[in-house]
């Protein structure tokens, strides 16, 4: 890149010239969220991608949304600042094991959390995210069994919420995993008045606790609309950006996580992989690009169709 550019003046040039548009997670650098065309939520970003009309989508999150919005989007150009942002979730699991855990039951249906990647979802039979997963698992009929993969957590969840018996894949995200519940305890202690609001990829002790559970849109729409005036926070701290600007005069405290990091906080390494700078050279190269075969793009789209379908 060269010394003394202003990169986010040159990042919206390069937009303009290439017909780009960026989404971001709100897991991301604020920088980022703050020149992003949107930002939002998994199936927000879903949905933003299958409807752009933009000739390149660049995809600031990880590599299994850049991955679903190539799905979505065959013949448009997708480019992800960098590569190497993977997910745990969807590393933990991988196409042969996968494979062998649905052929052990081949009568189920077979319902994926986004956060998965394509090969997995071309396996599946409709994918879910966090904020559809409970109406996405009661719109199939009682008698079927279900195979929820990859998230345990999120899966427990919904099978409680539900009432339904899933069969689990035993993945789950190292970052909401990482919650402290004995730093959590101290927190609640200091602030006796702060409801908690949490992820539905925490634990389960600390869903049990929690006031309110939901996707990153649910909780910032949660916190916005609540008469309380202090919040701890169960899930990766970049949408506490969000947060801020949507309630400025609210109390917003990060759920504490184990690792020590700069923050205390839990703090996804992967979506921290997105920079500014990375940002730029992915416009300016179109690269990395994001690239599914065929023969897996194809089934993998039915099963995102289908979600996108019932969460119209
Ligand atoms: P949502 O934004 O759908 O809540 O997903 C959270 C997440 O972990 C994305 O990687
Ligand atoms: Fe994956 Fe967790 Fe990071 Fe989301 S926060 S991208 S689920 S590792």
């Amino acid at each position: 890149t060269p010394k003394g550019i202003d990169l986010k003046e040159e990042i919206l040039k390069l937009k303009k010239e290439k017909n780009a548009v960026i989404l971001a997670h709100y897991y991301v650098d604020g920088e980022i969220q703050e020149i992003a065309d949107y930002v939002g939520d998994s199936l927000g970003l879903a949905q933003a991608a299958e409807s752009t009309t933009a000739d390149m989508i660049v995809f600031c999150g990880v590599h299994f949304m850049g991955e679903t919005a190539k799905i979505l989007n065959p013949h448009k150009k997708v480019v992800i600042p960098d590569f190497n942002a993977g997910c745990s979730l969807a590393d933990s699991a991988p196409k042969e094991e996968f494979a062998a855990f649905k052929a052990q039951h081949p009568d189920a249906v077979v319902v994926s959390y986004i956060n998965c990647t394509a090969d997995i979802k071309a396996m599946t039979d409709i994918i879910c995210t966090s904020s559809n997963a409970v109406k996405i698992v009661e719109s199939i009929p009682a008698e079927k069994e279900i195979i929820f993969a990859p998230d345990a957590n999120l899966g427990r969840y919904v099978a409680k919420k539900t009432g339904r018996d899933l069969i689990l894949w035993d993945g789950a995200c190292i970052v909401h995993i990482d919650i402290s519940l004995e730093k959590l305890k101290k927190v609640r202690e200091e602030n006796p008045n702060a409801l908690l609001v949490a992820h539905p990829e925490c634990k389960e002790i600390i869903l049990s606790q929690a006031d309110f559970i939901g996707s990153t849109t649910a909780l910032l729409k949660f916190v916005e609309e609540s008469d309380n005036q202090e919040f701890i926070v169960a899930t990766e701290a970049g949408i506490l950006h969000k947060m801020k600007m949507a309630v400025p005069h609210k109390k917003l405290i990060p759920a504490p996580a184990n690792e020590q990091n700069s923050c205390a906080c839990s703090e996804c390494p992967y979506m921290k992989m997105n920079t500014l700078e990375k940002l730029y050279n992915s416009m300016f190269y179109e690269l990395p690009e994001i690239n599914v075969p065929e023969e897996v793009r194809i089934p993998a789209l039915k099963a995102v169709k289908a979600m996108l379908e019932i969460s119209k």
